[in-house]
């Protein structure tokens, strides 16, 4: 209403603004927001990575991230248990391989009885509905911690395929369903397919890391997978880097060419707008891996009250709903799993 010259007004109403729109009417209760939200998290969209270690009846914490843990075989199956009582559809294992198992081949990852193949027997044997997706590259079985074959200083791009594609096949013998393979070489997405299929594997899918970049985010995980210490150098001859955009849609482009079933991008929250790029570009299933250094900084955080830990975890999930990921591998997943059952 226009105001009158002189007329005295309190501060309340003097401020009142003209506005016909006003965005917040949608906001002013929970039904309301309820009504108007455009994304939501539900345990379908979650894969919860695990770590796997030898013995027997032992959770060791992963020091630098807290609530996370390495499992002994039989531990797994209980966790794959839980993640089943959860309805999380999907696991993914990564092992912590003993340092005398390591060598400079990695060749240990060809092992049928190794800890991933003995983990994924396991799980399936009690639980073959539950999904089981294994991580395909050598790092956590070399000794120099490289995801590939090294010869004079530089990792060899089609040598390393070759034994990618036996290690795949070695995990698809075991009963796994997704084979992931995060080692950035070229054309390995297609030496898997085309192994895959020619041994009988036709239904076993393939999640691509294709887009991965060389991040600082990834040291909590090489940690866990004891690579932390032997790793020499940088993986940046083969990973992504952090700078680049168009040229995450062209390793996304060839990994669907080469028959990826899936792609995802790597890390996460620092890269938001590639999920973006990624699912507009290609309308394909498009994963995201909230890394262990994004598990490290929300978990520590909250653990010293400097956040709100379960309001950040959720926030950090929808925002990669709302970039368009189709799902997240998250270690919080049986956290987040259980925030959404309790109707939270
Ligand atoms: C191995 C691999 C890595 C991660 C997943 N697979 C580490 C790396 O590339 O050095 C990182 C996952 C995480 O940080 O949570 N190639």
């Amino acid at each position: 209403a226009p105001r009158r010259q002189g007329e005295r007004q309190t501060p309340l109403a003097s401020s009142s603004l003209d506005l016909t729109v006003r965005p917040r009417r949608n906001r002013k209760s929970e039904w309301a927001r309820r009504l108007v939200r455009e994304n939501v998290l539900t345990t379908d969209d979650l894969i919860w990575p695990m770590f796997v270690v030898d013995g027997h009846n032992t959770r060791t914490p992963v020091a630098s991230m807290p609530g996370v843990e390495r499992l002994t075989v039989d531990q797994i199956v209980r966790d794959a248990e839980r993640a089943a009582r959860l309805d999380i559809p999907c696991i993914a294992l990564f092992p912590f391989t003993e340092p005398s198992l390591r060598d400079e081949e990695g060749s240990e990852a060809l092992n049928p009885d190794n800890l991933v193949c003995q983990s994924v027997r396991a799980i399936k044997r009690e639980f073959p509905d539950l999904g089981v997706l294994c991580d395909v590259a050598l790092d956590p079985f070399t000794s120099h911690g490289h995801d590939g074959l090294i010869a004079d200083g530089k990792i060899l791009n089609d040598e390393t395929v070759a034994v990618l594609v036996r290690q795949a096949l070695t995990q698809a013998e075991a009963g796994c369903d997704i084979i992931a393979p995060s080692d950035m070489m070229d054309g390995r997405v297609g030496a898997i397919r085309e192994a895959l299929d020619d041994n009988g594997f036709g239904e076993v899918q393939i999640m691509s890391y294709a887009a991965k970049y060389a991040s600082a985010f990834y040291g909590p995980f090489r940690d866990a997978i004891g690579s932390a210490k032997t790793l020499t150098g940088d993986k940046r001859t083969y990973q992504m880097d952090s700078a680049n955009s168009d040229e995450a849609l062209r390793e996304v482009e060839l990994d669907i060419a080469e028959g990826a079933d899936m792609v995802m991008v790597k890390p996460g929250m620092p890269y938001l707008d590639i999920v973006r790029r990624v699912k507009d570009t290609f309308a394909m299933p498009t994963f995201v891996y909230q890394v262990s250094g994004e598990y490290a900084m929300i978990a520590g955080a909250a653990a010293n009250s400097w956040i709100d830990g379960e309001r950040a975890i959720m926030e950090s999930l929808v925002g990669f709903k709302r970039a368009g990921a189709d799902g997240i591998l998250t270690y919080f997943a049986p956290k987040a799993a259980e925030k959404i059952k309790a109707g939270a």
